[in-house]
């Protein structure tokens, strides 16, 4: 080939002008990848609700079996295809979807009530959240109220954390990062209501969460049990993770999201810089793939010999769309790179599923406990939910 020598930089202008008009060739907008990856996830939730019995909701899916499996309104992913479907709606007006989260709705009602559970927040808010976001109405806000007074009830303020799992011969008042999802609902609460006790419940669980679940790396413990007469930590451990001390996948993405809820509710500065350096923890991890979609614990010694989590790959995406919005633009360029990469990687044959397959699920490639030998390698409901929240969030953004 004959160089250019008099214009070099011309040359090698005209060069990478060749590689970027050759790369957009190959590659089509992320809008254009999204607007495809929503509108086969409409087809895939369809098929979904025709086979799904009246009387449950959807949990997972076995390919190798082909058997799905479903779950009653107590199951913590109980709001999940109720949200899914909702967020569907937004996107697309069609008024078929948002009857079968409405019915969906229906059968989660009465866990409005249910004081056994820290997860009302993933339940109810992701479902009537997101329903009363969308058509507000009397009957939504009251369940939100009701589900945020029942949460509260886990409160115990001499610890300043809600208690996630009842007491058992293994802890007493166990408190897991996954609590931090639980936040929002009482956000709502207190906006709505003007009673500021939920409010202040969530601020003091975010405080104690952030003071003994965070390690100097920024990594955090899955779950720190509390003797709950004294209020002092008895143990930090795991129960989904591959260690007490490792930094299990999902975890560290659901305090991502979390403190970056708690940076949106109170705009209080430390909940910044802790949902930033999280990020951090998670984008730079030496274990994470190029494709950036993380193992199930960044500690697994089996490392790269196993599973994938597309769930924390999802929850991670979205919050760091969110994350994008409150930094410099330094960084919300790194942030919204990362999750484009996610997305187009979810969006890809090796992470969706052909419409038609997967028990109707949108995702493949979830781990839900590898410790519990359940949901590994498989659909879940939450990978979904957040991977389509992660689209719509982008979506939002490049419209501004
Ligand atoms: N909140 C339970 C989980 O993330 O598996």
């Amino acid at each position: 080939m004959r160089r250019n020598k008099k214009y070099p930089f011309a040359f090698a202008l005209l060069l990478m002008w060749g590689v970027t008009f050759a790369q957009q060739k190959s590659k089509p907008s992320l809008l254009l990848v999204i607007d495809t990856a929503l509108q086969q996830a409409i087809e895939q939730y369809k098929r979904m609700g025709v086979n799904l019995p009246a009387d449950v909701l959807p949990k997972t899916y076995y390919p190798l079996t082909k058997k799905s499996e479903t779950s009653k309104s107590s199951w913590w992913c109980s709001g999940f295809y109720p949200g899914s479907l909702n967020y569907l709606y937004e996107y697309s007006h069609d008024a078929s979807l948002w009857e079968e989260a409405g019915r969906a709705e229906k059968l989660l009602e009465k866990e409005q009530f249910n004081k056994g559970t820290h997860d009302l927040g993933f339940m109810m808010y992701c479902s009537f959240g997101n329903a009363n976001r969308l058509k507000p109405t009397k009957e939504y806000q009251e369940i939100l109220l009701n589900s945020a007074k029942s949460l509260s009830t886990r409160f115990n303020p001499v610890i300043g954390c809600i208690q996630s799992w009842n007491a058992s011969a293994k802890w007493k008042f166990p408190v897991i990062i996954d609590n931090m999802m639980n936040l929002e609902l009482l956000f709502w609460a207190t906006q709505y209501s003007g009673d500021s006790s939920f409010y202040k419940i969530a601020v003091t669980h975010a405080n104690t969460t952030l003071k003994n679940h965070y390690r100097p790396d920024n990594s955090s413990w899955h779950v720190v049990d509390y003797d709950p007469a004294t209020g002092k930590v008895n143990a930090k451990l795991t129960a989904q993770g591959y260690a007490d001390y490792s930094a299990w996948a999902r975890g560290q993405a659901w305090g991502l999201y979390g403190y970056v809820v708690m940076y949106r509710s109170t705009k209080d500065p430390k909940y910044l810089v802790q949902a930033n350096k999280i990020a951090n923890y998670i984008m730079n991890n030496p274990t994470l793939p190029a494709d950036k979609i993380p193992y199930w614990d960044y500690n697994s010694p089996d490392i790269p010999a196993t599973y994938r989590d597309a769930s924390a790959a999802s929850i991670a995406a979205s919050a760091l769309l969110e994350l994008s919005k409150y930094v410099d633009t330094k960084k919300s360029q790194y942030y919204i790179s990362f999750a484009e990469q996610t997305i187009r990687t979810l969006a890809s044959r090796t992470y969706t599923a052909p419409v038609g397959e997967n028990g109707g699920f949108i995702l493949k490639h979830s781990t839900g406990s590898l410790p519990g030998s359940s949901e590994v390698d498989v659909p879940l409901t939450y990978a979904d939910y957040y991977y389509i929240e992660a689209m719509m969030r982008y979506k939002a953004l490049r419209k501004k």
